[in-house]
Formats: structure tokens, sequence, C-alpha cells
């Protein structure tokens, strides 16, 4: 079964070849960092034009990359949602036409099932029942999955995502964009300890995220200790490197918590994390120790396994969309033309 995964949700235009959903053909990711850069953060009509732009060019490279035409491929996978509507429209309305005109079924796919698959693109023994937490600029998100296609929101955040709150923060300090490559970088020669960061409760029983009291903590101790962002070109501040490697420790320890929560009310054989901010070596690390190198784990015989893509399937790409798509082109519908982009579009 090849499939062509298109994804333009946010500020990257995706598309890619993806065999039995998990043969990777091609995988072609044209980036928009440098469009909004300047900007620190993602302009939604510039990545709409972006979008426009580069999607042909994309498309038609996935299918070079992998030297297959038109005619080889069973179906279309396309995001349909969340995301930004214009950025969505783009890859909606282009494979809805693509579809129409060389008569191959389409499916929508939902953005956050797209990055729950690109796990299982390259681990093929993940078993269910599964958790995943899925982290990146838009989402934060703690989602069961008792068995494929099923899925029960256990968690979300209430403000802002993870990434966003790196990415601010950065900002703020003139470290760059998108913040949380940066922060993940700059942090291996920071103190975590330095400066405090309480973790907020959450006590009507579900296991949500806020971390924009992460942010205004982080203001105050700027303001407290006369931090001052980083001069273009220059080197960050000890203080600057203690305070972002303390902050992204609280937004580390905030989602392990959470998830521990979780995996022992739900008791999942595999955890998975993904999205954007899993990239994160000190989130990988903490996940690793927390699940699978915990005593209860070892003496249990390691029946909890955690999984998490390489990075260029845990950033947005169109492999995960195909992935997604795959098992519902077994039983594909008749071509809805009427299909729409949803830029609040629900898992569960
Ligand atoms: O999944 P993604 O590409 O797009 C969304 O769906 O939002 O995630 C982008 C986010 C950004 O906030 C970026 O700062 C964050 O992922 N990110 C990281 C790292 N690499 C990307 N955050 C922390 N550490 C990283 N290494
Ligand atoms: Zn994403």
């Amino acid at each position: 079964m090849l499939v062509l995964g298109i994804e333009s949700s946010c500020d990257e235009t995706a598309a890619a070849l993806v065999e039995d959903g998990h043969n990777v053909l091609s995988n072609v990711v044209a980036s928009q960092v440098k469009t909004h850069r300047s900007f620190g953060g993602v302009v939604p009509e510039l990545a709409s034009r972006e979008h426009l732009r580069n999607i042909g060019y994309v498309v038609q490279r996935a299918f070079r990359d992998a030297k297959k035409s038109f005619a080889d491929i069973d179906g279309i996978a396309v995001t349909q949602g969340p995301g930004l509507i214009g950025s969505l429209l783009v890859g909606v309305s282009y494979a809805k036409a693509m579809a129409f005109s060389i008569g191959k079924p389409l499916v929508p796919v939902n953005h956050i099932e797209g990055h729950i698959y690109s796990a299982f693109i390259e681990n093929h023994d993940i078993e269910y029942p599964l958790l995943a937490l899925a982290v990146s600029g838009g989402h934060t998100s703690l989602i069961f999955s008792p068995a494929p296609g099923q899925y029960q929101s256990i968690g979300r955040t209430r403000d802002d995502a993870a990434g966003e709150a790196l990415d601010k923060i950065a900002k703020f300090l003139g470290l760059g964009y998108p913040g949380g490559p940066v922060i993940d970088r700059l942090s291996k020669k920071g103190d975590a300890r330095r400066f405090a960061f309480s973790i907020p409760k959450i006590s009507d029983g579900r296991l949500d995220f806020s971390f924009s009291g992460f942010k205004t903590a982080a203001l105050r101790h700027i303001q407290l200790s006369g931090i001052k962002p980083r001069r273009p070109g220059g080197k960050p501040s000890k203080a600057i490197l203690d305070l972002i490697t303390s902050y992204q420790q609280a937004i580390i320890d905030t989602l392990v918590r959470q998830t521990q929560k979780a995996q022992s009310k739900l008791r999942p054989r595999s955890i998975l994390l993904v999205g954007g901010v899993a990239c994160n070596s000190h989130l990988r690390k903490a996940f690793k120790k927390a699940f699978e190198e915990s005593c209860e784990n070892r003496d249990s015989g390691g029946l909890i396994r955690v999984y998490y893509p390489s990075p260029l399937l845990t950033t947005d790409n169109g492999a995960m969309i195909a992935a997604a798509g795959t098992p519902k082109l077994l039983h594909p519908l008749p071509l809805d033309l009427e299909l729409n982009a949803s830029a609040d579009l629900r898992l569960c």
C-alpha cells in the first residue's frame, strides 16, 4: 500500500511517500523558519503564502525522490487539523484537487494522530494499550489508546503548549527562533537548580498541564536578578544559561509527573513521546529514566517501553500523515469534495 502524505498545519510544507505505513520512500519538508525568524514566531498569513508557494514543488519532489509516479499510489492522506486555518486549507485544497484529477482515494488525518503514528514508522514492536504524550509548539496532550484508532483524552494544556513556552522565553532572552532546540543545546551548560519554579497543582481529577505560570515566574526572575537579553551575535550570560536550564527542567518535570500519574492509573504497555518537543534530549532521558529504568518496571521484567521517533519524523512531516492514513485507506470512502480544514479538530 503506497500512500502520499501531505502536511501543512503550521510552518512546514511537507509531503512523503510511505509504503505499508512504515517504509519511507521519500520525506520532503520545506521549512519556513527563515520567513518567521525575524518575527520570533509563526505569522499565519505569511505561513499560508509560503505553503502556496511551496506545495507543488514539495509534492513533486516527494514523487521524484521515491522514483514513483502518480499512478503508483493507492491514496492520499492529508492533515485536516488542528492547526492554522489558512495553512491547513492549502494542504486540504491541494490534496482534494490532486485526488480528483488522478482518481485516487483521499483520507483526512488528525495532526495529533499523525504524531502518534510517527513512532510506529521505525518501531514495529509497539504494543497496545499505549499512552502518548504529544508535545509540540501547538499541542501538549496526553492520549490513551487501548487499540489502534481508539483514543481517550487524558489531559491537555490549559494555556500554552510546552514548545510555545520554550519558544517565548527564548525570544524574550534574545536566543533566537525556534527556541526549543536552542534551549536544549544551551542547557547542557546551565544549573537547573539555580532558579525555583513551582509546578502548579491541578486538582479536578484531569491530568492537564499549565505552563503560563512558569513564564510569569521566569519574567520575575529576570527582573529580580537584572538579567539582560543576549546581545545579537553575543554569548548568553551564565545567568541566562541557568535560567533557561531551570525553566526547561520545570517543564520536563511537569511532563514526566503527569505522564507518571496517567501511567499508574492506566497501566499501558508502551509510552510514546511524540511532537517537536520530543526531540529534546533532556526530556528523552527523563522519560527513559522515569519509565523504562524505574525500579517498578525493572521488577516487573521491563513491561513498559518508551518510544520516540528520530528527529526528522518528530517535527512536522508528511511521513507521519501517510502512516496514520494507511489503515484508513484500507476501506476508503468515495472522494468527498466537501472535505474542509478544521483549525480546532479534536482527536477525542
Ligand atoms: O511538532 P512541531 O514541528 O510543530 C507543531 O506541531 O507545533 O513542533 C515544533 C516545536 C517548537 O516549539 C520547537 O521549539 C520545538 O518543537 N522543538 C524543541 C526541540 N526541537 C523542536 N523543543 C525542545 N527541544 C528540542 N530539541
Ligand atoms: Zn506537530
